[in-house]
């Protein structure tokens, strides 16, 4: 039996709940007197935006779209696409991504042109994470969370091959190949 590898704390829930308290001071400013539609990108943003939206004090909806994601690899697939829409038209909304990690880029990159050819009123993108140093395409993160380094991270909706997602703190593997 392979071992599993094991999980270390790299940013702990109260990093973690600060960060979301921070994040959440500016988009209550910045989306004051507006109704955004945030998305949430599945599976790894639903604690995030779960946790999120709690301190948002302006009206909002919730929608959740999936795009073909990584399995066990550590590497992006390459080639992207939706798997799962979204459910009411966002023509003409103001529309706030909420992603968990952006790594190469590569996935935020086609699902935010893929949402501003929807005629968009406006677009930004949230990620609680971010890992720069293995970014392939150039993005531009309106509120960022928490830099991380080059590691896989699981933990706070972060999963390795549909583990770990349940951790509280975003932890590194270890044992880590
Ligand atoms: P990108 O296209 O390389 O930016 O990858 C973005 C997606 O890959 C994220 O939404 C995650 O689903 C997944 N991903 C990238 N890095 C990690 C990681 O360190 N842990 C877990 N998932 C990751």
């Amino acid at each position: 039996m392979s071992s599993q590898p094991k999980p270390q704390i790299l940013f702990s829930r109260k990093e973690i709940e600060d960060t979301i308290n921070k994040l959440a001071t500016k988009i209550n400013n910045d989306y004051r007197g507006k109704h955004p539609i945030l998305i949430g990108i599945l599976k790894g943003s639903f604690m995030f935006m779960a946790d999120l939206i709690r301190h948002l004090d302006f009206p909002l909806e919730v929608e959740f779209i999936r795009v073909s994601s990584y399995g066990r690899s550590w590497q992006s697939a390459g080639k992207i696409k939706v798997v799962q829409g979204l459910r009411s038209p966002i023509k003409g909304r103001d529309i706030l991504v909420i992603e968990d990690i952006v790594d190469t880029g590569l996935t935020i990159s086609f699902l935010m042109g893929y949402l501003r050819k929807k005629k968009v009123a406006s677009l930004k993108l949230c990620s609680l994470t971010d890992k720069p140093s293995r970014r392939q395409v150039p993005i531009t993160i309106d509120y960022l969370g928490l830099t991380a380094p080059n590691r896989f991270l699981v933990g706070y909706g972060l999963d390795w091959d549909e583990k770990f997602r349940q951790l509280p703190d975003i932890c590194v593997l270890e044992n880590e190949e």
